[in-house]
């Protein structure tokens, strides 16, 4: 059986032109309107500052690692994801001397203790079982390395004046990640967990909140919207009338008054193995 076979997400299926060309638009959507917040992050980690080898799991088109490469040029990267479709944008347009971008799954690479930083970001929610992910990351991890789960803040996540038809798909999605058990669920109590589980602290838990004032004609917030719903109609997974969705995010976002904002949440978790 292939890599891409073994794990299974309807929403993360980018084989088929259509939902690859969503997924590497979408990728390079979030990656240029969440960055300023991402980079401010990064800049005021002491961990990451200290970080030499990195790797990001889940890299996708290779956008964001591609990006966060150039503010940190000094630091090598390495970058895998089980999608052959998305690897191959990675490698052909991405190419730098600083990232090796390969395909690969977290469940099934194997550079023991070869990290100072392993990222995640936008992946964790769409994987089950957080504790065997923890083990998997610690056997990647050089002694004292650091695990970086960057997600949403689902609590944050607000449009004003409200959007019941775009508020009703969301809880849509959280049914569907509550019946296959995803992480998406316990976003919230990650670190919790992590601090239960052996060697495993929290380093950092920072949420940062992510603006927008409208009108939104023409504008980034609405393109990703529109496209997270494109996704998620392509998936064929939820009993929605997308239409209905999109008509109301289009008159939402004529008003001068409209407001959104998406929380990013980062969190950093340290793994200290007493016998490495
Ligand atoms: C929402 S995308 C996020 C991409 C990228 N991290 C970003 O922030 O732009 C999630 C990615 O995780 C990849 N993925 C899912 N399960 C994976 C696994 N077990 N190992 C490696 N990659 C995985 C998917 O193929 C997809 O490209």
């Amino acid at each position: 059986m292939s890599i891409q076979a073994k794990i299974k997400s309807a929403i993360l299926d980018t084989s088929g032109a259509e939902a690859t060309n969503n997924w590497h638009q979408l990728l390079d959507l979030q990656t240029k309107m969440f960055l300023p917040y991402e980079v401010s992050f990064y800049l005021n980690s002491n961990i990451w500052k200290k970080a030499k080898s990195i790797l990001d799991v889940g890299c996708g088109n290779g956008s964001y690692v591609s990006r966060i490469s150039k503010f940190f040029p000094e630091k090598s990267y390495t970058a895998i994801d089980v999608s052959s479709e998305l690897i191959s944008i990675a490698k052909n347009e991405l190419s730098a001397s600083n990232i090796r971008f390969q395909q690969d799954a977290l469940e099934t690479f194997s550079e023991h203790k070869s990290f100072d930083v392993v990222i995640m970001r936008l992946v964790v929610q769409h994987l089950k079982d957080f504790p065997s992910i923890l083990q998997q990351v610690s056997y990647l991890l050089k002694p004292g390395g650091t695990l970086l789960i960057i997600e949403p803040d689902l609590k944050k996540f607000q449009n004003w004046p409200s959007t019941p038809k775009f508020d009703n798909l969301k809880q849509h999605v959280e049914i569907y990640n509550t019946k296959m058990e995803t992480n998406r669920c316990h976003l919230p109590i990650l670190g919790e967990i992590a601090k239960k589980t052996q060697n495993w602290s929290v380093a950092e838990d920072k949420v940062k909140i992510s603006p927008f004032t409208g009108p939104f004609i023409a504008s980034n917030l609405l393109h990703l919207y529109q496209l997270w719903i494109d996704i998620l109609e392509q998936s064929q997974i939820l009993p929605i009338h997308f239409d209905a969705v999109r008509d109301e995010l289009i008159d939402w976002g004529k008003q001068p008054s409209a407001y959104s904002q998406i929380g990013i949440r980062f969190l950093h978790l340290k793994f200290n193995d007493e016998n490495q």
